[in-house]
């Protein structure tokens, strides 16, 4: 039946939890990806912006102010600033003081524990981002041909093809939105060329779209499912990965854990 085959499907579908196990804690935050780790999320799902003094640092929006008490862009603010900054409570009193993140303490704290799919963040407003990126994996010897577990990815396709000349053993990953008029096998040819995943919005996917997108030697990993049937069809689909605020709807059983 069809609970079985997700069962079957999902010992072989990537866990990736969604800026953190965000639905459990404020999102790009320590306290996120320990909850995704706790919760044996294959990867944890992170967004990086620069900081005025160029530090790559984790937070999902151009501006500081849906996520933290400050106010203003990630880019006008120094590190030391940005540190200051109350990124926890927002999203509950008990998560108050937790910090932004910077790209190198993710690293350091999660390599070897956890899978990080990297994404780069409006890139055109960070010139020198992907060559920061590249130059914190490559210090930690992380951009040997790889054991798999980082991944780096962006809306801005010309920022990924860069960033896999500057690495090319990193596996890297096109996203796109929810596209009118689908994807065409033409761009998805031209996509494989540089990148190993095309990561689209879940709700243009379905097992033909999964089909022709495998079929290029592409993976694909959808975002953001939060919705039990809906992680079930996808996995049923064949999906390769899954982008969730909720890990635990992905357990590798195919059933909430
Ligand atoms: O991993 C893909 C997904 O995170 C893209 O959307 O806005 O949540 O960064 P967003
Ligand atoms: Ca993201």
């Amino acid at each position: 039946d069809g609970k079985k085959a997700s069962a079957n499907a999902a010992d072989h579908t990537l866990n990736v939890a969604h800026r953190g196990a965000s639905g459990y804690a404020p999102e790009n935050t320590m306290a996120a990806f320990d909850r995704a780790f706790e919760m044996k999320a294959d990867f944890i799902e992170i967004d990086v912006h620069m900081s005025a003094d160029g530090e790559v640092v984790a937070i999902h929006d151009l501006m500081v102010d849906r996520t933290t008490n400050g106010s203003g862009r990630v880019s006008d603010f120094t590190l030391e600033e940005l540190k200051q900054l109350d990124a926890g409570s927002w999203f509950g009193p008990e998560f108050a003081g937790e910090q932004i993140p910077t790209l190198e303490e993710i690293l350091d704290a999660y390599r070897g524990k956890i899978g990080i799919l990297i994404e780069i963040k409006d890139p055109s407003a960070h010139p020198g981002i992907e060559d920061a990126v590249a130059a914190a994996l490559a210090e930690r010897n992380m951009d040997k041909p790889n054991n798999g577990k980082i991944i780096v990815q962006s809306f801005d396709h010309g920022s990924v093809a860069y960033f896999n000349s500057l690495l090319p053993n990193i596996p890297t990953g096109v996203l796109v939105g929810n596209l009118a008029d689908g994807i065409s096998d033409e761009a998805l040819a031209q996509f494989a060329t540089y990148a190993d995943y095309f990561n689209p919005n879940h709700r243009m996917v379905d097992a033909e779209l999964v089909e022709r997108v495998q079929a290029h030697g592409l993976k694909i990993a959808p975002y953001t499912i939060n919705d039990q049937t809906r992680v079930n069809e996808l996995i049923d689909n064949g999906v390769d990965g899954i982008i969730s605020d909720f890990p635990d709807l992905i357990s590798h059983t195919g059933q909430p854990q």
